[in-house]
């Protein structure tokens, strides 16, 4: 019997391409799993009025971790007008089976690496002194509070009276929107708690430490946003003098971080923010280390539920293909994640190794890598297929564990 059951959810489009994809690399490296495939997407949307089924929960209860490919998401109207005939009318109502898998397991720590490979042809590069190209490698580690901030979902336009009343206690409301008819006002909460602030900081140190980056940078706002972001930036200092003196503590706001982006990304490590700013500071880096193709995140609950899963969605105008095309790299550095989480160091590197030893050697390489839009015919102008990717860097695994 396999040592572990993780929990497979391919989702739709892509998502079910890559993921099958890092299984083939997980296999290859020898790791001892078996696969336990859940149901979760527009698929189940569509039969059941339930994107994100029950019995997926169940199993992700049980199993307590999961690969996850990426889902496809609607807009409302969209949802009703594809819901089966049978099922249409019934008050079904969709909404996204990935923020729902967020909120029901409340995995509230998301980790989103973003760290160049060299070789990578779009590895961000700049001007250095005289006319010199400098590509600075970047090795940043961005912890995202993943369930409160903006993305809550507390919002109103037109808010009720007893929310409007309640705002209008606020000298800063009455002075600046006093004035302004109720039903002309939108307000979305931006709400911190002491709780969910402190474990996504506490999981930044603790990674620094382990990891041994030399520096937790806060990038929030709280010369500004003095509750929310001024909370984080207190209990960051708070626990960097009493737990974590070596490691030094930054901050910076999330608009001049946009800003150092491109100046010195080199001299950052572990990059802690609220929900939102998370949200746009990986993806920011993620630009400077190759894009989505490259960007690999994991999802981590406080009572040991975690999900593995690259950033990209589902691509659905790349889904169809005949052969894919797109790049298996970030699913398969999730599931490198997984490896690292649950202790399999030598297997996690091993891949590691293998997917640098392709980039570097440069002669296998996706469309995104080519820098070619994408089509069908980017095979036949020299990009490798997702499964030829995939492909070159089992070889290179095979090639790595057969020498040591
Ligand atoms: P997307 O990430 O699916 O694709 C955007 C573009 O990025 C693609 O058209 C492609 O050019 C490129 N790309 C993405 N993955 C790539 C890969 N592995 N290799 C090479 N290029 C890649 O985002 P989009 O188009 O905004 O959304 C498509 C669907 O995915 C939507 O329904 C959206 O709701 C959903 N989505 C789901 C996510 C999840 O499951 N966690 C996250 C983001 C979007
Ligand atoms: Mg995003």
């Amino acid at each position: 019997m396999a040592k572990r059951t993780i929990v497979a959810l391919p989702g739709d489009g892509i998502g079910k391409i890559v993921l099958e994809q890092s299984i083939r690399v997980l296999n290859a490296a020898g790791f001892d799993a078996r696969y336990e495939y859940g149901d979760i997407g527009w698929e189940f949307w569509r039969n059941e009025g339930n994107p994100l089924p029950q019995r997926t929960l169940d199993l992700l209860a049980k199993h307590r971790i999961a690969l996850f490919g990426a889902i496809t998401s609607k807009p409302e109207d969209d949802a009703q007008a594809e819901l089966n005939t049978s099922l249409k009318g019934k008050g079904f109502k969709y909404s996204s089976p990935i923020v729902g898998l967020r909120q029901h397991f409340n995995l509230d720590i998301c980790i989103r690496p973003c760290k160049s490979y060299k070789g990578n042809p779009l590895n961000f590069i700049r001007r250095g002194r005289g006319d010199t190209i400098e590509e600075p490698l970047v090795d940043v580690v961005i912890f995202r509070q993943n369930t409160e901030c903006l993305y809550s979902g507390v919002e109103w336009t037109n808010p009720p009276g007893n929310v409007y009343k309640a705002l209008l206690t606020h000298p800063r409301f009455r002075e600046n929107f006093g004035a302004v008819p109720v039903e002309e006002i939108s307000v979305s909460a931006r709400i911190f708690t002491r709780k969910a602030t402190a474990r996504i900081l506490h999981a930044a140190f603790e990674y620094a430490r382990k990891y041994g980056y030399k520096s937790v940078t806060v990038c929030e706002k709280p010369n500004v946003i003095r509750e929310t972001s001024g909370m984080m930036w207190r209990l960051a200092r708070e626990m960097q003098k009493n737990s974590f003196p070596e490691i030094k503590l930054l901050n910076t706001n999330i608009d001049a971080q946009m800003m150092w982006l491109t100046k010195n990304p080199e001299d950052y490590g572990v990059i802690v923010a609220g929900n939102m700013f998370g949200d746009i500071v990986s993806d920011a880096f993620a630009g400077l280390i190759g894009g989505l193709g490259f960007a690999c995140s994991a999802q981590f609950s406080s009572d040991g539920i975690a999900v593995f899963e690259p950033t990209h969605g589902s691509a659905p105008k790349y889904a169809g293909y005949e052969v894919s095309i797109v790049n298996p790299v970030a699913m398969i550095e999730s599931a490198c994640m997984m490896l690292d989480y649950i202790g399999e160091k030598k297997l996690c590197s091993d891949i590691r190794r293998s997917i640098a030893g392709v980039i570097e050697e440069g002669k296998i390489r996706t469309y995104d890598m080519m820098k070619m839009a994408g089509s069908p015919g980017v095979l036949d102008n020299g990009a490798a297929s997702t499964v030829q990717m995939t492909d070159a860097i089992i070889s290179h695994l095979i090639k790595i564990q057969g020498n040591d």
